[in-house]
């Protein structure tokens, strides 16, 4: 029997808890205790015998850690799936005109607080996402940020609109002061992708980041036409990794959206580095930009966690990201399962932003984030009752978590609604 102390919270419910990307361990009738917003432990109800009543909370569904999106863009969350197109002319004709709008600082600050609201909503509690160019929009962001968020002011000096290159840093002393004041595990350094930049600004950036041993996040190799873009732009690069190579941008601590179209060397590359990719599965399918190489990644032995990418990718829901993985890969013949997606969605995340000791399982000391979700027809075997979790419309998905907790806390869901209601 485990000791509890009388602020102690015990939930009696269905546990599902991630390991890696091939076991989790499950609990059918399941107890999480908490302690102080952490975790004090995990198993089987049997184990917490004899915890008072008054501190147990018996819950009707399954616990799963909260959800992790390494890759997502806030400015966009209003916008997403609403166009469909090639993604050079999806950011040119529409997503840069709308990023324009964040200068406002009112415009800014209602649709961070709606992004965030939606989120926690939908069970994600933790991520790291993209702001348009304007210093003061992403601090509001980190104002706004429900759970624990890192977050970059897309660094694009050239080849996009005047109004955002203008509001861009140029150089990394303009970014060193925001790294400063949000810290390192609060800011990512991030140049939006290499047309974007300069070779001298990624180079500085990168001296940063490795100076700082800051968070980088950017995009690589996601459609043809923008590597054909990309490639003209530095003749001097062998392929498009090289650019951020040369620059000094790959490190462990980068994360590198999409990956999709990869040499050998790329590849090779990238696990040389140690670098991070963003598997976009539901944005890649939307703006048909192709399907990453699963297979090629594991054989290089690259890490990988999922990722929304919204707005290419038209919902935010962490399930609906793990059904596209899971139906695009099977799709194409490659071997995936609900505990790769469920990994990928978690704790791949938490490893991701470096926050694996913090948070992305229920291992216990870990932060006390995690999300109810409901019974379904199938509860005989785990994998199939999250397979039915996974099923349905994008809205249907957003609000199918019954409650998301913080820190040991549940969200207020009707106030984050009322909270968020359009003026
Ligand atoms: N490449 C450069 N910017 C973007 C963006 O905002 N979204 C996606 N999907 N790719 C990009
Ligand atoms: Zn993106």
């Amino acid at each position: 029997m485990l000791a509890t102390s009388a602020e102690d919270l015990l939930i009696r419910a269905s546990v599902l808890n991630p390991i890696d990307a091939e076991r989790w361990d499950f609990h059918r009738d399941g107890g999480l205790l908490i302690r102080d917003g952490r975790i004090a432990a995990v198993g089987p109800i049997e184990r917490f015998a004899g915890t008072p009543a008054s501190r147990v909370l018996e819950l009707d569904g399954l616990l799963v850690p909260g959800f992790v999106d390494v890759h997502i863009h806030w400015v966009q969350h209003h916008v997403r799936g609403r166009f469909q197109m090639d993604l050079m002319e999806w950011l040119r004709e529409h997503i840069w005109p709308e990023e324009i709008g964040f200068a406002d600082p009112a415009f800014a600050r209602r649709h961070a607080q709606a992004f965030f609201a939606d989120l926690a909503r939908a069970g994600t509690t933790m991520g790291m996402a993209y702001s348009s160019p304007h210093a003061e929009a992403l601090r509001i962001a980190a104002d706004a940020a429900i759970g624990d968020w890192l977050l970059g002011n897309s660094i694009m000096e050239k080849s996009a609109p005047e109004p955002l290159c203008r509001a861009s840093p140029d150089n990394a002393e303009q970014v060193a002061p925001l790294l400063q004041e949000l810290g390192r595990e609060r800011y990512a350094i991030t140049p939006r992708f290499a047309l974007n930049c300069s070779a001298e600004l990624m180079r500085q950036l990168g001296a940063l980041a490795r100076r700082e041993r800051a968070f980088v996040q950017t995009h690589l190799a996601e459609s043809p036409n923008e590597i054909r873009e990309v490639c003209a732009a530095f003749p001097e690069a062998s392929d498009y990794t090289d650019i951020y190579d040369r620059a000094g941008l790959l490190t462990p601590r980068t994360v590198l959206g999409h990956c999709i179209h990869l040499s050998e060397r790329e590849y090779a590359t990238l696990a040389a580095r140690g670098a991070w990719i963003a598997h976009c599965p539901s944005s890649n399918e939307a703006l048909d930009s192709g399907l990453m190489n699963l297979a090629a990644v594991r054989h290089h032995g690259i890490r990988y966690a999922l990722a929304s990418d919204v707005g290419a990718g038209p919902s935010h829901s962490m399930l609906h990201v793990m059904q596209r993985f899971l139906a695009l890969h099977r799709r194409a013949g490659v071997p995936v399962t609900p505990q790769e997606a469920l990994y990928g969605a978690t704790l791949a995340g938490a490893h991701c932003l470096g926050r694996g000791n913090e948070a992305g399982n229920f291992a216990p000391g870990k932060r006390a984030d995690f999300v109810l979700l409901p019974k379904t027809a199938s509860t005989t075997s785990p994998a199939g009752w999250l397979e039915e979790l996974l099923t349905g419309s994008t809205a249907e998905l957003e609000r199918r978590p019954l409650q998301t907790w913080i820190r040991g806390e549940p969200v207020d869901f009707a106030a984050l609604e009322a909270a968020t209601e359009p003026a």
